[in-house]
């Protein structure tokens, strides 16, 4: 069987106040949308018509991998569905519509939906779930022998159907055919002045059709998100989700609550995670590595035996066995060699650090290829720009920098160069040799008495 996915993403947000598109919105660091687009295809469908409308640029350059239909006019669900029409007419079969604003639903749970769909011979299937808080969800009304009758968006719900509890979760199969020609029927007539997707049910239950109800066993997985607050509490549910699979897999996470870790994220076993620590993007982390307190690693690439505190990292790479913190800023294109220590107050950016090299206090390090086991002095700066362009500094392995040493770019420090403390080198320093500029110090006698 193949299935095919339509996923409504047209809407505005009006709920969100906000001038991003509700489903470009991130839960666990990742658009809504995403998220949606993921589970669907986990649960094996081949193809997926994503129905845009507010913000359709932006939804466009940020989603890739999927066919988009614009709804001009965004005049409901059922109406958003109708614009993907073209869009199906070679097929039959099941199609699976989904919400983009439900991003928690998970691949296993739309298969399981999907499968309980085929085996049936129901001309549509919802899926429902008992949230402990309907507020804002079309309720489901069953029949005296539990069949389904309809579904009530809140606005039209009357006092008795606003206290059920069992919801649309905005996650339907339906027999294509069927579906279009249903959708030709659906009126507006409703609190909303919209064109409900929910009432193809009714309408094909009228015309003698039997309607599935599935039954979501979580139903945190079904949860959708119109407000902020809902989008906090579903970034929750996601993060304490990927926090149990990470302990799970053998991560010791000190406190979850306070530990904020993207979904694509992957940390090796043995790795102890401290609190107030945000792991985002791209980021993979090894084995045995203590992580935190008050870490934020963005795209990061990170090895085993790492230790790091109080920092914040983004779009690097950190070598095993690396000593790192507290207050420090490793900026894009840095690659910091195995053994490494840096810390306290040093900020590096586009640079090679080799092995074993220490950058213990306050040092500015941009531009620059060091070499291995290079000891660079409190208070070292790499002067990389001359207010126009940007300059690299060259630096040998085993190389001494005295302490407040400004290395002037471009310029070459040769392999075992030792480099006095206060200078300022603007010249290339050849191998082994010991470069001293600063002025010489001038003793003056009895100074205090010629004063008097
Ligand atoms: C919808 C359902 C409700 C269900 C809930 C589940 C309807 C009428 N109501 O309500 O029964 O409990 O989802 O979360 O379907 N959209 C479009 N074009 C439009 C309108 C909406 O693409 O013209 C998209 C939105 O971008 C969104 C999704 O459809 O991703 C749902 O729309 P929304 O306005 O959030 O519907 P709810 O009020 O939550
Ligand atoms: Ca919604």
């Amino acid at each position: 069987m193949t299935l095919e996915t339509i996923i409504l993403a047209a809407g505005k947000g009006t709920r969100m106040k906000s001038d991003l598109p509700k489903v470009l919105h991130k839960v666990g660091g990742k658009p809504m949308l995403q998220h949606v687009i993921n589970a669907a295809k986990r649960a094996g469908s081949s193809r997926e018509v994503v129905v845009i409308g507010a913000g359709a640029e932006l939804v466009m350059q940020t989603i890739s991998g999927v066919e988009f239909v614009m709804q001009e006019e965004q005049l409901g669900t059922g109406h958003a569905v109708l614009s993907a029409k073209k869009n199906f007419e070679q097929s039959d079969g099941t199609v699976l519509i989904l919400c983009g604003d439900t991003p928690l639903l998970t691949g296993e749970l739309l298969q399981k939906f999907t499968a309980a769909h085929e085996s049936s011979n129901c001309a549509a299937t919802v899926l429902t779930a008992e949230m402990p808080d309907a507020t804002g969800y079309g309720r489901v009304i069953r029949e005296a022998d539990g069949t389904f009758k309809k579904i009530v968006e809140e606005k039209d719900a009357t006092d008795l159907e606003k206290k059920i509890r069992e919801v649309n979760a905005g996650v339907y199969c339906f027999d294509v055919k069927k579906l279009f020609d249903a959708l030709a029927k659906v009126k507006n007539d409703n609190a909303q002045g919209e064109y409900y997707l929910p009432d193809t049910l009714t309408i094909l239950k009228g015309a003698g059709e039997t309607i599935g109800v599935f039954t979501a066993k979580y139903a945190d997985e079904t949860i959708g998100i119109n407000s902020r607050v809902q989008l906090a509490a579903a970034d929750r549910v996601f993060r304490m989700k990927k926090n149990h699979e990470l302990m799970d897999a053998g991560v010791t996470i000190i406190d979850p609550n306070t530990t904020f870790i993207d979904c694509d994220v992957q940390i090796g076993k043995d790795t102890t995670i401290r609190p107030n620590t945000y792991i985002e993007g791209d980021t993979t982390i090894g084995t045995d590595c203590e992580i935190g307190p008050d870490i934020r690693f963005t795209d990061m690439k990170v090895g085993n035996k790492v230790k790091a505190q109080f920092s914040y990292c983004h779009e690097a790479e950190i070598c095993d066995g690396v000593t790192l913190g507290p207050y420090v800023h490793i900026r894009p294109g840095t690659t910091i060699g195995a053994d490494v220590k840096i810390g306290n107050f040093v900020e590096i950016k586009n640079s090679n650090i080799g092995k074993g090299s220490k950058l213990p206090h306050l040092q500015y390090i941009g531009d620059t290829d060091m070499g291995s086991n290079v000891n660079i002095g409190c208070g070292t700066v790499t002067c990389n720009y001359d207010g126009k362009e940007k300059f690299r500094t060259k630096i040998g392995d085993n190389a001494f920098i005295g302490c407040n040493t400004n290395l002037v770019a471009p310029v070459n420090v040769g392999d075992g160069a030792y480099i006095g403390a206060g200078s300022t080198i603007t010249k290339d320093v050849p191998k082994n040799n010991l470069a001293i500029a600063r002025a010489r110090q001038t003793n003056i006698e009895v100074w205090k008495d010629k004063r008097k």
